[in-house]
């Protein structure tokens, strides 16, 4: 898939995890120990080698992706059962227009319509879906745990 990034060409692949989901452990760990709490609303706290394995194998996604670019990996892209997609792109590899493209690839790739759940002090990724044509459908709280 080919993208224009200010008059570069941005071209991206994207790989489906599920079919070889042991080899894609490693990389998929490697981002998210990339995440910091801003960033994420599904993980307050890093989950051990042995959780993420359990999470990965369990195909919570309907759709996973690894995504490349010149044969190598930058990130990693999902569509949820409810149509939510997650972008993650390795810090070094941002800016580059990677997770645009990733975006509009997935969402060739499964027409229909999309949502987005961002931490509210996650600038960058507000800035991506607004830049997208994404529109702000809710704000969501959440309460402290309350026991009786
Ligand atoms: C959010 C994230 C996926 C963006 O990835 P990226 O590959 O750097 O984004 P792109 O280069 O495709 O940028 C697309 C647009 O998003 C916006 N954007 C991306 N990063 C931004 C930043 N740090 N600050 C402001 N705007 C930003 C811009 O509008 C940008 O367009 P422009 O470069 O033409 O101005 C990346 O910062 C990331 O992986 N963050 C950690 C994980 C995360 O927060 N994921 C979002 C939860 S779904």
């Amino acid at each position: 898939m080919r993208e224009a990034k200010r008059g570069r060409s941005v071209v991206i692949s994207l790989v489906d995890i599920y079919t070889r989901w042991d080899q894609f452990l490693g990389p998929l760990y490697a981002l998210l120990s990339e995440r910091t709490p801003e960033q994420s609303i599904s993980h307050k706290r890093m989950p051990t080698m042995a959780q993420h394995t359990e999470f990965v194998g369990s195909r919570p996604y309907l759709h996973w992706y690894e995504i490349l670019a010149d044969g190598k990996s930058v990130g990693a892209i999902y569509l949820s059962k409810q149509r939510e997609i997650g972008v993650s792109i390795f810090i070094h590899q941002q800016r580059k227009g990677y997770a645009r493209a990733a975006v509009l690839e997935l969402m060739r790739l499964h027409p229909g319509k999309f949502f987005a759940n961002v931490n509210p002090k996650n600038e960058a990724s507000i800035k991506l879906w607004e830049s997208l044509g994404f529109n702000l459908l809710q704000v969501t709280y959440e309460s402290p745990v309350h026991r009786s």
